[in-house]
């Protein structure tokens, strides 16, 4: 089984979160990280048996619009039973965007696992476990 982790990171965050994640998810399952950019076409991530998506909160509680949102809008009708994780970073809100984003998911009929994992970015440096495990459970599930 091979889960592909995709994320955008304007400072960094939202990669090291994915680092962490990643961690976690090798201890079962095959990995492969990469950000937007580096997709040659977003339909390359219909290739992998699970997706882990990371976004941070941007704009105005909203996902990156250049490179992220247009990348999630074309993938987001063809995920069929593919399990989906969305997970990212933020600062001042509440987590906001990331239930903008579930919600969003849920109306395309995508299968979400849980909902959607957050950290305040203060937080991070704290969190190396916690999102290894989520990385875990997420590859187990
Ligand atoms: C242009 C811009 C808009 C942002 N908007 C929000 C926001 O609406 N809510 C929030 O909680 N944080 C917001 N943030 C903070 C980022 O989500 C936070 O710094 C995050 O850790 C950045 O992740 P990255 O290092 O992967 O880019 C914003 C940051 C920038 C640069």
């Amino acid at each position: 089984m091979k889960v592909g982790i995709i994320y955008w990171t304007g400072t960094g965050n939202t990669e090291t979160m994915a680092n962490a994640i990643a961690e976690g998810v090798k201890k079962v399952a095959d990995v492969e990280i990469k950000t937007v950019g580096d997709l040659s076409s977003p339909d390359d991530v219909l290739a992998y048996d699970k997706l882990l998506l990371g976004c941070p909160a941007m704009g105005d509680e909203v996902l990156e619009e250049d490179e992220f949102q247009p990348f999630y809008d074309e993938i987001k009708g063809k995920l069929g039973d593919k399990l989906v994780g969305f997970f990212g970073p933020y600062d001042w809100g509440e987590g906001e965007w990331m239930e903008s984003w579930c919600a969003d998911a849920e109306a395309a009929g995508i299968k979400l696992f849980d909902k959607g994992y957050i950290i305040q970015q203060d937080d991070l440096d704290n969190e190396a476990d916690n999102c290894a495990l989520y990385g875990e459970n997420f590859a187990k599930a």
